[in-house]
């Protein structure tokens, strides 16, 4: 029998990723990495011997030749990590016309969760971690208008919304796949001070000032959840669950159990993301 596992994680050039990328990284793991920094990226993976492949997740094609790149490259999928991530400035929109937040952090994972499915099914019990954040309880989703045109896109709301959308795809994944063996967890990681909101001064100021003694944690630390329940796999109670850091049931929105916007929002992304 093949004891051997394969794990991909994207947002492994940075934070989080990197450290449960160095914590995985083992001689029966078949590692995976993503990230949008050929350079940083190529540092992690010389550290832990795993496959690396850089992408934009602002571009919605080079999502699609990742997909293609991992399919190629794994039979199976036993654990994939969606945690590339950040907080991003509304107004900017990607290459593809949408909101940051909504496509780097929500539909740019759902594309890739959905073009791997086949291989996740393939591993009869495999495990869907999504990053989610304490944020999601900022959020809101408008069906009709996932890309905040309509409404006044704060960065903190837009990117709550966006972690309440990963809550949302870890409940459809579980409806809808568990019947192919696969589980699907979200988690919120903690205050990690990592590279995280980059680019928005009030988190810099939070985070990578002395202010940053009050209340963060290091990455290494807020990746302990992750590398948890990778190592746990594919049980089915962790089945559509949101952690908050280790503990199960994390405080959510409101809509994080709300079926018609679950399933909206699959639909959806499910459109968006279709070749036109
Ligand atoms: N830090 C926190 O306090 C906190 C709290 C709750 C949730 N989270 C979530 O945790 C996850 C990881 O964040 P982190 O704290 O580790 O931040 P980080 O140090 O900034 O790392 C983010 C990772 O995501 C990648 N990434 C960002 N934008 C991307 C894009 N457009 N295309 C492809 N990859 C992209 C980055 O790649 P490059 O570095 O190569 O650009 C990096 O590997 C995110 O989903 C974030 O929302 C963080």
């Amino acid at each position: 029998m093949n004891s051997r596992r394969t794990v991909v994680i994207t947002g492994a050039s940075d934070g989080i990723g990197a450290e449960t990328a160095r914590a995985l990284a083992a001689p029966d793991v078949d590692l995976i990495i993503t990230g949008r920094s050929a350079g940083k990226l190529a540092a992690v993976a010389e550290e832990t011997g795993a496959t690396a492949f850089t992408a934009d997740f602002a571009v919605l094609d080079e999502v699609r030749a990742l997909a293609g790149q991992i399919a190629e490259q794994a039979g199976t999928i036993d654990v994939l990590i969606n945690n590339a991530g950040g907080m991003f400035e509304p107004a900017r929109h990607t290459v593809d016309g949408h909101e940051p937040n909504f496509q780097i952090n929500h539909l740019a994972p759902f594309l890739l969760t959905t073009a791997l499915h086949d291989r996740l099914a393939a591993a009869k019990g495999a495990l869907v971690l999504n990053t989610s954040s304490a944020g999601n309880r900022a959020g809101r989703v408008d069906l009709s208008d996932l890309d905040l045109q309509r409404r006044r896109a704060f960065q903190m709301r837009a990117y709550g919304t966006s972690k309440l959308m990963n809550i949302l795809f870890t409940r459809g994944i579980a409806e809808r796949w568990s019947d192919d063996g696969i589980v699907s967890a979200a988690v919120h990681p903690g205050p990690v001070a990592s590279s995280f909101g980059r680019d928005s001064f009030a988190v810099g100021l939070l985070y990578r000032t002395p202010l940053r003694h009050l209340g963060t944690i290091t990455p290494a630390k807020g990746a302990t959840p992750l590398i948890a329940l990778a190592r746990r796999g594919a049980d089915p109670e962790i089945n559509g669950v949101y952690f908050d850091r280790h503990r199960a049931q994390g405080r959510e929105a409101p809509q994080a159990h709300d079926r018609a916007i679950i399933d909206g929002l699959w639909a959806a992304s499910a459109d968006l993301v279709a070749p036109h």
